[in-house]
């Protein structure tokens, strides 16, 4: 019986790490000079969460959760999404206190939706997010929108756009669901059964339905953004007044309203156009009700999460090359069996030096092992017979080099150390 992976998922092989870690330490330098703390959540929660926070009739909750029961028969789902587990975190362990600078945390791990793969698209992919959580300003969405920018823009990502709306809050919501469910009503039967059902539910739902004639049909409605509140009017005007004050461009699309229920005021994307349907590489906005919601404070949050999967597809197609990650350093070749002892000693002196080496099968031939540091593109080998044992000389190859010197045993790692990056 061979397995297989299951579908939708894959693994990270020896030599796209780099990719992974490239994206990692752009993400974790930005983060850090915002002032943004790690944070690691389980990555099962109680499925009512997502139930409650995404929303019931989201597609994320209806059709992608991968939910279980316990052996106690507690439902269970895996996370689809971090900011219901950061929210829950707050809400739980009354994490923010309004007299403190904003709580800014950022994650990153493998979130489940079950969804049909494709390019750009799996079931358990990689997010990253950075949530901010205590303030109800507009610099801080300013400054959400800028980091995701900013990764964006050190990442060498081609060709992003940045996307912005407003929401509203629940007040002006409430009264431009009804408008929006008057113009939906008109054509209510034209609309699929999804629709319909979201008409009565969550009509905003409605601008997420990828179906071509509800697209249609939808294209005259009545826009949020041309219904907001005075406050939220006013908050909108002022985070596109601070991302140009922050040198981040945008553009303004009313039908930006996310998959996901918990969005009050800001919401945004990434978008690229050239994965096809897997046009976001990132989105976020504010969710000032959702850690209440939760059972905890009313406290203000704002924050965004980016696909990793999508931007290193990206990268890859515009033809990045992706830093190479530090190879093998030395090889370590005993020869025959009485070199063992002094092989492992040797190894063991090189990584005490910060050298990275490992020691070859004592009994392949010397030609087998050589040939292996040329295919794992060693630096240099350390050879250990029976003369050097007697003779306390260690011969040494660059191998890149192609040149072999004599080496005094206790002068190897010396040796080594100022002829490293001597090609
Ligand atoms: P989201 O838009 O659902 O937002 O997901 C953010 C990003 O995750 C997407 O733009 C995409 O890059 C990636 N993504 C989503 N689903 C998949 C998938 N099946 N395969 C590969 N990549 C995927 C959120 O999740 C919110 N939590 C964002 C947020 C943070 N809002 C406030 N704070």
């Amino acid at each position: 019986m061979k397995y297989q992976a299951p579908r939708g998922t894959y693994d990270i092989l020896p030599e796209d790490i780099k990719k992974w870690h490239y994206i990692e330490n752009i993400i974790r330098k930005l983060t850090s000079l915002y002032n943004y703390s790690e944070v690691r959540t389980p990555i099962f929660e109680q499925l009512d969460l997502f139930q409650r926070s995404v929303g019931e009739d989201t597609d994320i909750v209806e059709k992608e959760m991968y939910t279980f029961e316990d052996k106690k028969g507690r439902n269970l789902a895996l996370r689809p999404e971090g900011t219901a587990s950061i929210a829950r975190m707050v809400a739980e362990r009354n994490l923010q206190s309004s007299k403190k600078e904003p709580l800014r945390l950022w994650y990153e791990g493998p979130m489940f939706r079950y969804s049909r793969p494709q390019k750009g698209r799996h079931r358990q992919f990689y997010q990253f997010g950075v949530e901010c959580i205590g303030s109800p300003k507009p610099i801080v969405d300013a400054e959400i929108i800028a980091i995701g920018w900013q990764i964006l823009q050190e990442a060498k990502v081609p060709d992003v756009s940045l996307e912005i709306n407003s929401v509203g809050c629940p007040d002006c919501r409430d009264k431009y669901n009804i408008l929006l469910k008057n113009f939906l009503y008109k054509d209510r039967d034209k609309y699929c059964e999804d629709c319909q059902r979201r008409m009565e539910q969550n009509p905003l739902r409605v601008f997420d339905c990828k179906n071509n004639i509800c697209r249609h049909l939808i294209v005259n409605a009545p826009r949020m953004l041309d219904n907001l509140c005075e406050e939220c009017a006013q908050h909108f005007k002022e985070v596109k007044k601070n991302l140009e004050m922050m040198n981040v461009p945008f553009t303004v699309n009313p039908e930006i309203v996310r998959g996901l229920d918990y969005y009050t005021k800001t919401a945004f994307e990434y978008k690229i156009n050239y994965l096809g349907a897997q046009d976001a590489l990132g989105g976020g906005g504010r969710y000032d009700g959702l850690i209440e919601y939760l059972g905890g404070k009313q406290i203000p949050a704002v924050g965004l999460s980016m696909g990793l999967e999508r931007i290193i597809l990206s990268l890859e197609k515009s033809g990045f090359s992706f830093p190479e990650e530090d190879n093998l350093e030395v090889f370590i070749i005993p020869i025959g069996a009485e070199a063992l002892q002094a092989s492992i000693d040797m190894m063991q002196e090189l990584h005490k030096a910060d050298i990275s080496a490992v020691v070859a099968d004592e009994n392949s031939s010397i030609g087998n092992n050589l040939k292996l540091c040329d295919k794992n593109n060693v630096s240099f080998a350390v050879l250990i017979g029976g003369n050097e044992l007697k003779s306390g000389l260690y011969v040494v190859k660059n191998i890149k080099k192609k040149s072999q010197s004599e080496v005094i045993k206790e002068e190897v790692i010396n040796f080594i150390k100022t002829n490293e990056g001597v090609a």
